[in-house]
């Protein structure tokens, strides 16, 4: 049976390298049934919102989107439809794994972490107001319900992906009411996972011992904003914001979407790299238990990487969008599947 995809777009380069994806996830082999529905800016004039209502239906009915970025109008104009997509189907996990691609230069050959972000609270709870004029207070909120179940996610996560470790990253020596209830939560969900080890690591401490010896960490679980920093920091050690699918994980519904936004001066020109969105893709075979699919994705991005002569601009070559997509086909192609 084909799995049920709802295949966002979105504007910019969202429709070239979606495109892209799509072509690679279905070269696997994968039965997927792709229904396409639109979202972003020009959606407004049409239904009155940039994340129409059938799409949000859509995906809660499929359970998965793969989804391309989306124009986001700085300081006015619509708010982020990335958030709203969050909140409305309560995607309370991000999960960004950053391994070192072989072919990608970089600090370090051995980088293999997983970085899981709480999503829905924290500093991005939007409770924020001037007290008295030049006095702004930012409410920081730390629920034990969403602590139980970003640390229970983070376990389940370090099983499924064979993982010997998960280290809960805090601030609790300053905050010590929020973080300590995160770090009890965490002790908690610990003692259900007795096959993988547990430990904690301040988060300024952590930062630096992530970029001095990133091969100490497996799998970090931390709040939100920490997570917003650290799997950016991650993403760098294994060649930047371009090589890093994430997806945004709740109770009933996934989201996968590469880290980029929709780089409108390269839009509509063929130009795109759509490695990472191809990447998340793969995320999602993985998160559908495909990993023999998962793993063709994978090892096809990393050999066109290492081959090196279809590489697209934006990595100093002069491939285009279906030059790369291309390559990364002929590979595919040519891999055996074990029966
Ligand atoms: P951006 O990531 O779109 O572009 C930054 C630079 O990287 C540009 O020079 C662009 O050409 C290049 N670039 C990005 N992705 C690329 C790719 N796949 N292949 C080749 N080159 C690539 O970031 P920027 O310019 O800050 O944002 C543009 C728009 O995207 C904004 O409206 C922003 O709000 C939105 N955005 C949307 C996201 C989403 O929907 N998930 C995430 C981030 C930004
Ligand atoms: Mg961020």
């Amino acid at each position: 049976m084909a799995y049920k995809v709802t295949l966002v777009p979105g504007d910019g380069i969202g429709p070239e390298v979606t495109q892209a994806a799509r072509t690679v996830l279905d070269a696997t082999g994968i039965a997927i049934d792709w229904e396409v529905k639109p979202a972003g800016g020009d959606q407004i004039e049409r239904c009155g919102s940039p994340l129409p209502e059938e799409t949000l239906a859509a995906i809660k009915e499929s359970g998965l989107a793969l989804k391309g970025p989306i124009t986001t109008p700085v300081g006015r104009g619509f708010r982020s439809v990335n958030v709203a997509l969050r909140k409305s189907l309560d995607l309370f996990a991000n999960f960004r794994p950053a391994k070192t691609i072989p072919g990608v230069p970089t600090r370090f050959d051995n980088v293999n972490l997983i970085i899981v972000r709480e999503n829905t609270e924290g500093l991005y709870s939007g409770l924020e107001h001037e007290v008295i004029p030049g006095v702004i207070e930012s409410q920081r909120i730390i629920t034990r319900h969403a602590s139980e179940r970003i640390l229970r996610f983070a376990f389940e996560a370090a099983r499924k992906h064979g993982r010997q470790r998960v280290t809960a990253v805090h601030k609790a020596n300053i905050l010590k009411l929020s973080d300590g209830l995160f770090l009890e939560v965490a002790e908690g969900i610990s003692k259900e996972f007795p096959d993988i080890e547990y430990d904690t690591a301040i988060i300024d401490a952590t930062a630096m011992r992530l970029v001095m010896n990133p091969e100490d960490y497996d799998v970090l679980v931390m709040e939100n904003l920490l997570g917003d920093i650290i799997s950016d920091l991650a993403s760098g050690l294994v060649g930047g914001l371009g090589m890093t699918p994430s997806a945004n994980i709740g109770t009933h519904c996934a989201v996968f979407e590469a880290v980029h936004g929709s780089a409108p001066d390269i839009a509509g020109k063929g130009l795109a790299n759509p490695r990472a969105l191809i990447l998340s893709g793969g995320l999602m075979l993985r998160h559908l238990g495909e990993n023999q699919a998962a793993d063709k994705v994978r090892d096809s991005v990393i050999h066109v990487m290492k081959e090196g002569k279809h590489r697209t601009r934006d990595l100093g070559g002069n491939a285009g969008t279906e030059e790369y997509v291309e390559a990364i086909l002929n590979h595919l192609n040519s891999l055996v599947t074990p029966s």
